[in-house]
């Protein structure tokens, strides 16, 4: 059975083809906008929507065309259709139902962060990965969310810690624009924390977990760095804007700082995790967030200290993409969970 996966929740445009029976996907393939939204430092909704009208016809006919395939041979369409920006959503759902309607395919309304949570299971050639264990824990870190998931089978999770306001991209997004770089600013972050070796110039807070709950705090870290520029005069809070005082070493000193930070946060969350769940043997780790290879490292280091397996996203399954979509609507399709033509977005 071949699934084609939709994936519309954001900025990009994706599509995917997956084969249920070689368990494979067969194309993946995305229209990213990030240069329409980069001098806006964030996404636009409606230039989003817009784009994604534009090119939804021909990302999903390049997935069939690189897939092998033609849109007689698909099943089943699987879309996003939550959470995400409305009129980004509905673009793939509106899609997804009318070719669903108009030839006859079965179709599938799948959740993004479960996207997200199962992104995990894919390999670099598009298998899918026995080897992890059922159940393990499943960090999801992106623009959007961030948050920790006991994952017991495919479909089968439940949220045991998430962030309480900002989610951590977004927080690597909003500090990298006081620090005068384009969005999203997570991957510049990196490059210019490796310039300087990952060095903690400035220890800012770190959230502490407390009690027996997981939770995540991004909102006061991007505070404590706003405050701590203004107060070096490298940041103006009148015009919202760097100013000439934020030189290239202390772009370096607060890229690096800010990042030891996360790791320090994100190592203590799963540690965490794993004393709050000591049966579970594996952890696994998606979401754009996941790109990061300082942070990779540091939760296997923490993965090893605590005998536990770790298991991260391709990093091209890492940011949003049609292929954990048609993934999940694989399985859905198997355990007979189909949608009908009334699908909606944000329900
Ligand atoms: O999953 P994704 O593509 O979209 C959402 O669902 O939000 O994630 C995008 C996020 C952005 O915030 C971006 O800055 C972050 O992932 N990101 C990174 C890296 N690459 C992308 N954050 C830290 N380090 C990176 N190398
Ligand atoms: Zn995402």
């Amino acid at each position: 059975m071949l699934i084609l996966g939709i994936e519309t929740s954001c900025d990009e445009t994706a599509a995917s083809v997956f084969d249920t029976e070689a368990r494979k996907v067969l194309s993946s393939v995305l229209f990213s906008q990030v240069k329409e939204h980069g001098m806006f430092g964030g996404v636009v909704p409606e230039i989003a929507s817009r784009s994604q009208l534009e090119k939804i016809n021909y990302i999903v006919q390049e997935s069939l065309d690189k897939g092998g395939t033609t849109i007689d041979a698909i099943d089943t369409i699987a879309v996003t259709n939550k959470p995400g920006l409305a009129g980004s959503l509905l673009v793939g759902v509106c899609f997804a139902k009318g070719v669903a309607w108009a030839m006859n395919k079965r179709i599938i309304g799948v959740n993004h962060l479960e996207g997200h949570i199962f992104s995990c299971f894919l390999q670099n050639d598009g298998s899918v990965n026995d080897a992890v264990p059922f159940p393990c824990i499943t960090m999801t870190a992106s623009g959007g969310h961030t948050a920790l998931y006991k994952v017991s089978d495919y479909g089968v999770y439940e949220v045991i810690g998430e962030t309480l306001d900002d989610a951590a991209g977004e927080a690597f997004d909003k500090i990298a624009k006081m620090l005068g770089h384009d969005y999203p600013g997570g991957a510049i972050i990196e490059r210019m924390a490796r310039d300087v070796n990952f060095e903690d110039f400035f220890h800012y807070p770190r959230t502490k977990q407390i009690g027996d709950k997981i939770s995540f705090s991004f909102s006061g870290l991007k505070t404590a760095v706003l405050y701590d520029l203004v107060k070096r005069g490298a940041y103006d809070m009148a015009t919202k804007r760097p100013t000439d005082k934020l030189t290239q070493e202390l772009k370096h000193q607060v890229s690096s700082s800010l990042l030891v930070c996360m790791g320090d946060i994100f190592c203590a969350s799963i540690q965490k995790a794993f004393e709050l769940y000591p049966d579970l043997q594996a952890f696994t780790f998606g979401g754009g967030v996941a790109c990061n290879k300082y942070l990779r490292q540091r939760l296997q280091d923490t993965c090893t200290k605590y005998g536990k397996q770790f298991f991260a996203a391709p990093p091209a399954y890492c940011t949003d993409n049609g292929a954990m979509i048609a993934f999940v609507g694989s399985y859905k399709a198997q355990q007979n969970k189909f949608s009908d033509i009334t699908l909606d977005v944000l329900q």
